[in-house]
């Protein structure tokens, strides 16, 4: 039938003609028919006319009501985030005026789906961008219509895009190990327990210890989980829960995996700035951002304390720094951002490590280890060569005060055929701030779970 609206010449991927989608910019689409369905995403009445923005999540397409259209109740009484279908023909916009990708629909016709409230329940009202912080984190299904916090949630699925993708190039393979486990990896001090059929079980701070028993039988592999940290303290770089990208490679030297994350790190950079449409996200999101020069900096942690000490920063009890201090976040931080750019942080005392870092040949009071720091952000990444000797790995245990016994099939990975292998734990919602220049980790994940809060 001739005289049903054609769809949006620019969604011919779509199969369904009747559901429009705003997803391509596409400025040749003057004088097409179209009908589009989304929600009021900005609205703005004037005497003679509305101007509103539609969206439905590929996109915003402005849309213009004039004439009988503005004298219904339904044009009246019109709010944010209410659900239309509205049909009409495509315009350029008049060269003074503004509106996204250049091109609005003049509306002959519409009607409404679902109305959303008004006045004190307005969602603009619930969301203010002034409101506090409480209240948006209740609010956060709301939150994540606005532009900022969508932007982010699809640089977020680019960059996982990303890594995938590198990690397939690599020839390293996915893997799913178990989020429900009855062994500790960092520190017994941020498991959280639960009761499993009236064992105590734990939910998984790291699926290290899972990937490093794949390596003789799948090669080098990588999975992309959640981790789970009751970290007391509210930072804002520590989640509850956090989506973690590791990977482990076998036969390996602790350069190799120095390269190794420098160059993942520059490829999911280079595959995610490609896209022109996530490159314009991360734009709005962080105008400043450059992606990083190689080689990174690097810095082992002994120079780090010198500098730390010429540069009087002090440690947590506000003295000078020595070696064998943990270097907090506030410090770490500092150093990050007066230096400004990645640093490979290494050689980390054995003391300040978990039980599994292999010691430095060179050095034993010192570990093959590495943290990647980022401007903004501080510790991105957490990386090492593993203890491959199985006296060692035993001695550590005992050091630790851990019983081996529940972490026998880790221990036999060094009874039969041990290797030289190492890897590492990316927090994905730390790569993201720093990305995408976010205050905190919190904006970096769909619902955020940090101390005291589990939901919406
Ligand atoms: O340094 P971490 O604790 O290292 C490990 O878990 C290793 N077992 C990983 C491995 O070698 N496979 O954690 C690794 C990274 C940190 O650098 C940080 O980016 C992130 O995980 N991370 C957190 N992100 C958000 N909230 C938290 N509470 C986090 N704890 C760690």
């Amino acid at each position: 039938d001739s005289s049903l609206p054609k769809p949006l010449k620019i969604r011919l991927d779509v199969t369904d003609p009747s559901i429009v989608k705003l997803r391509t910019a596409d400025s040749d689409t003057a004088g097409t028919r179209v009908r589009v369905l989304g929600r009021v995403h900005r609205l703005r009445s004037q005497k003679d006319v509305i101007f509103l923005v539609l969206s439905d999540g590929y996109g915003y397409l402005q849309c213009v009501l004039t004439g009988d259209l503005i004298k219904t109740y339904d044009a009246m009484t019109l709010t944010l985030e209410t659900s239309l279908a509205i049909h009409g023909e495509m315009h350029a916009v008049p060269p003074t005026k503004h509106a996204p990708n250049d091109r609005e629909l003049h509306a002959d016709f519409f009607t409404v789906i679902g109305c959303a409230p008004g006045d004190m329940e307005a969602i603009n009202t619930r969301v203010a961008p002034n409101a506090d912080p409480q209240t948006l984190y209740d609010n956060r299904h709301l939150v994540l219509r606005g532009e900022t916090s969508s932007s982010v949630m699809k640089v977020r699925a680019a960059t996982l895009r990303a890594f995938r993708s590198t990690f397939e190039a690599n020839r390293i393979l996915e893997v799913t190990p178990p989020a429900m486990v009855q062994t500790q990896v960092e520190g017994g001090s941020t498991l959280f327990a639960f009761d499993y059929y009236g064992e105590t079980a734990y939910l998984t701070q790291s699926s290290q210890l899972y990937l490093e028993t794949c390596l003789p039988s799948l090669g080098d592999v990588f999975c992309i989980c959640p981790s789970f940290r009751a970290e007391r303290s509210l930072t804002r770089r520590h989640l509850s829960e956090y989506t973690h990208i590791e990977a482990e490679l076998d036969f390996i030297t602790f350069q190799d995996l120095l390269d190794h994350l420098e160059s993942v790190i520059c490829n999911v950079i280079d595959l995610v700035t490609a896209d022109s449409q996530v490159a314009r996200y991360i734009k709005d999101l962080n105008p400043n951002f450059q992606p990083p020069a190689r080689p990174f900096k690097r810095m082992k942690y002994s120079e780090a304390i010198d500098w730390l000490r010429e540069h009087n920063i002090p440690n947590e009890d506000g003295n000078p720094h020595e070696f064998g201090d943990d270097i907090a976040e506030a410090a770490e931080r500092k150093m990050t951002d007066i230096l400004n750019e990645p640093i490979f942080l290494t050689y980390f005392p054995a003391d300040l490590k978990a039980f599994y870092m292999k010691k430095d040949p060179e050095d034993r009071r010192v570990t093959e280890s590495v943290d990647v720091l980022m401007p903004g952000v501080g510790e991105i990444v957490g990386a090492s060569m593993r203890m491959d000797n199985w006296d060692e790995l035993m001695e550590a245990y005992k050091k630790e005060d851990m019983n081996p016994a529940p972490y026998y099939w880790y221990t036999d990975q060094r009874k039969y055929g041990t290797s030289p292998h190492g890897g590492y734990g990316l927090g994905l919602e730390r790569f993201l701030a720093w990305l995408c220049g976010r205050y905190t980790v919190r904006e970096c994940c769909l619902y955020p779970r940090f101390t005291g809060r589990c939901t919406p």
